[in-house]
């Protein structure tokens, strides 16, 4: 099934947070993100999922990456603890991957079966939030995964954020996933 990477960095310098925050606020860009993943299964990193507000995103299920198997999620019918990325490569169903950086890299480097089908790629040009305290985290090291093994098939730009839908060069890539993603874009 397919494997969609989603995420908003800073142009230049790719960054995605610093700390626990990412450092600007674009309505339309958290809306976009909503909307992509309503009604999905959603994997992110520990760090990610307690960023999220409530520990949730309505109507999804998250599986948590941690290598803490007692961790406790904020609701277990719907959150997954997961210890091991592999156990994604037979996954059955579509798969939205939303960060953070080590999940993104973990995916993009972790072969064919874990490389995203489609990659949301959106890109922040524009100044960023003061005063944010803790580590830069940034998604260079995905970049030229992207140049190499990946074709842009739609690009728009809503409120200083460019999105560009890439796709995996040479592959059969679902055309309802396509045009989901495409139809949320242009709105
Ligand atoms: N701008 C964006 O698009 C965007 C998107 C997503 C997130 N973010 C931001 O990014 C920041 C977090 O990113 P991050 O890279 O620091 O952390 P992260 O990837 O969200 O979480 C890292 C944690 O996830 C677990 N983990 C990651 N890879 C794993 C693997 N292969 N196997 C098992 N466990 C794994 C580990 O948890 P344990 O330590 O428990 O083992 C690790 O410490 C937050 O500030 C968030 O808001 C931004």
């Amino acid at each position: 099934m397919t494997k969609v990477a989603i995420w908003c960095r800073h142009a230049q310098d790719n960054l995605i947070a610093v700390g626990k925050n990412i450092p600007w606020q674009i309505k339309s860009d958290s809306e976009f993100f909503l909307h992509v993943v309503e009604g999905c299964n959603v994997v992110m990193g520990r760090l990610t999922y307690e960023s999220l507000p409530n520990r949730t995103i309505p109507n999804c299920k998250i599986y948590v990456l941690t290598s803490d198997y007692t961790y406790k999620v904020s609701d277990k019918a719907n959150h997954f603890v997961v210890e091991d990325v592999r156990d994604f490569k037979e996954f059955s169903e579509d798969l939205y991957i939303a960060g953070g950086a080590q999940v993104y890299e973990a995916f993009l480097t972790g072969g064919a079966k874990l490389l995203p089908d489609i990659v949301v790629d959106c890109v922040y040009d524009g100044a960023l939030l003061p005063d944010l305290k803790g580590n830069k985290i940034n998604i260079s090291s995905c970049l030229p995964i992207l140049d190499k093994k990946y074709v842009k098939v739609a690009e728009n730009q809503v409120d200083n954020v460019t999105r560009r839908m890439l796709i995996k060069r040479g592959d059969f890539v679902d055309q309802a996933v396509m045009k989901k993603i495409l139809s949320l874009m242009q709105n």
